[in-house]
């Protein structure tokens, strides 16, 4: 993959950097990252662009030149969610409602060869050392009482992953987390990562979802502790490990 000099940067955090190309965007990962996780991110992008949900199509995983590996797609041209809700937050209500309804959406869809989430969220809970032996027996005991699904559900559902376009059609982006599984623990996940900025943007999320899913509060809240336990695990720059801890804790002795 060559990198055009007209390139601009979209974002950057720890292991990578985002460019937009023009009518395309490179995710440029550094050394630290497993390559195979970047083509696990294409495949199940690939699976996503085939189930028939808006998604920017996947073109390429290739060794950029000057270093690290990338992950090619088609730019959908517009604005995020959260640009958006940022701008006006007088419409924050207006689009959450999109935002609900999109992610209720993706999960009408199924993907037999799409990871399972339950081994996904066992395999992190298991490799977590900052967890001790009796709490991770905890979570994962709570994990396997968990009622069983097979939809698609996208991992990392947040506003920054929505693009609505020009003519107001959404799509949604980064599918590196996507698996199928739990609707519950897929909107437990983005109850969580609202929770992580903003705990009445987070109420609201879950109010709606709950509502319009026709999904029990509680089926979501018990999933809380196993999803705070896997954003745990992903160790990511920006976390709030103490706040997360915070919601493995509350559960630990239930
Ligand atoms: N195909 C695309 N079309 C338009 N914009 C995109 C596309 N892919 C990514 N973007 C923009 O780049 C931003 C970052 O990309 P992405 O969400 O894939 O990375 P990330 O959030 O850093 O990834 P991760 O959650 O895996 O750490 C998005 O929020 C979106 O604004
Ligand atoms: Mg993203």
């Amino acid at each position: 993959m060559q990198l055009s000099d007209t390139k601009t940067l979209i974002v950057e955090r720890g292991n990578k950097k985002v460019y937009d190309l023009g009518d395309q965007i490179a995710k440029v990962f550094n050394e630290t990252k497993p390559v195979s996780d970047i083509f696990n991110e294409a495949l199940n992008l690939a699976r996503i662009n085939e189930c028939g949900i808006a998604s920017p199509r996947v073109l390429e995983v290739s060794e950029v030149q000057g270093g690290g590996w990338g992950l090619l797609t088609e730019k959908v041209p517009g604005r995020t969610l959260a640009e958006l809700m940022e701008e006006d937050p007088s419409k924050f209500y207006e689009y959450l409602e999109r935002f609900v309804d999109l992610q209720i959406d993706v999960h009408t869809h199924r993907s037999p060869l799409l990871p399972r989430q339950r081994d996904k969220y066992a395999r992190m809970i298991d490799g977590l050392d900052t967890l001790n032996a009796t709490q991770r027996y905890n979570l994962l005991e709570r994990l396997d009482g968990m009622k069983r699904h097979r939809r698609v559900c996208h991992g990392d559902f947040n506003p920054t992953n929505v693009i609505v376009g020009a003519d107001g059609e959404l799509a949604i982006c980064d599918w590196a987390h996507a698996t199928q599984g739990s609707p519950a623990a897929d909107a437990a996940m983005t109850y969580l990562l609202f929770a992580l900025t903003d705990t009445q943007q987070a109420d609201a999320y879950l109010e709606l979802f709950c509502e319009r899913a026709d999904e029990p509060m509680q089926v979501v809240r018990q999933w809380l502790p196993i999803i705070a336990a896997s954003e745990l695990a992903r160790k990511r720059p920006d976390q709030d490990a103490e706040f997360l801890m915070s919601w493995i804790d509350v559960f630990d002795y239930q």
